[in-house]
């Protein structure tokens, strides 16, 4: 396996003389080589494998087992997921390709959060038509946002964030109802209102840099009807700041234009990602997702 980029992602493509190697050889070839792996992923924080034999759910779920991680299989939080096959669920089917999904970490609201995201393109969407996922660094989020939001984000680390979720009733235990901070609210309809923190929403990175950590970028572009996100002592976070740590997010992310067969690491403490919207929808896109703990 070559490592061809030192950027953001890391990207590693086969050798020329492994271009057509067999599945099971990959795989060998990744339990080889996954601790190289652990420590590429923990110093770029993304890691891109592109051009390898994983032809579907099946194969992806062995190159998931063969990094050895821990495989999470619920708390997954407000997206509705469907099980592929072992590790491996659908990434979201409750949002319309169509409609983008703005930064955020993955279930920064849940009690237990993934370290590390996996995702896998089954098929990838047509050439020209949107649907990358969009992967920025949160300490460079950070990092730009403190020049001009300084008490912002001290405020977001004290306090913490308060996410807001609508919910038929039914769907309420799939929160776990033992977060700190957890409200609920009765709504008409069998709908329940759902308040999910404080969470932390500034991380402490091993490199001592402080990185953006929320899921503030994709709330703010879901609701605009009503507060969806606040301060963890329930007051209104400053909706300049908000927009410009989503503008930075924007100008300073990468766009994984996604092949099939891609497999995309993150670190979900120093990574976020976004999706794109797709205006083509058929052949559809499918993007596949294994969650784990280190
Ligand atoms: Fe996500």
């Amino acid at each position: 396996m070559e490592d061809q980029f030192g950027k953001f992602p890391a990207v590693v493509v086969p050798n020329p003389d492994e271009r057509e190697l067999p599945l099971d050889d990959f795989i060998s070839k990744v339990q080889e080589h996954k601790a190289w792996i652990h420590d590429k992923l923990a110093r770029n924080g993304a890691l891109l494998l592109r051009g390898f034999p994983v032809k579907d759910a099946a194969d992806f779920d062995q190159v998931i087992k063969a990094l050895d991680y821990k495989i999470l299989h619920d708390h997954f939080g407000s997206q509705d997921r469907k099980h592929v096959k072992g590790s491996v669920y659908t990434a979201n089917d409750d949002l319309p390709l169509e409609i983008p999904i703005g930064f955020h970490n993955e279930i920064t609201y849940m009690p237990v959060i993934p370290d590390v995201l996996v995702f896998y393109c089954e098929v990838a969407p047509p050439q020209g038509c949107g649907g990358a996922t969009g992967i920025v660094r949160g300490d460079d989020v950070y990092e730009d946002l403190s020049k001009k939001f300084p008490s912002f984000l001290q405020d977001l680390e004290d306090k913490g964030a308060i996410y807001c979720f609508t919910v038929p009733a039914s769907e309420q235990p799939k929160y776990g109802s033992n977060m700190n901070g957890y409200k609920r609210k009765q709504l008409e309809n069998g709908l329940v209102k759902l308040y999910l923190g404080p969470c932390p929403a500034i991380k402490q990175l091993p490199s001592g840099k402080k990185a953006w950590f929320n899921a503030i970028g994709s709330s703010y572009v879901r609701d605009s009807s009503e507060p969806y996100v606040e301060f963890g002592d329930e007051t209104a976070m400053p909706t300049d700041a908000i927009k410009a740590a989503c503008e930075i997010m924007q100008e300073k992310q990468f766009a994984v234009q996604w092949e099939q067969g891609d497999v995309l690491m993150l670190e979900n403490s120093h990574v976020l990602h976004s999706r794109h919207s797709t205006s083509k929808l058929e052949p559809t896109r499918k993007i596949l997702v294994s969650m784990l703990k280190y």
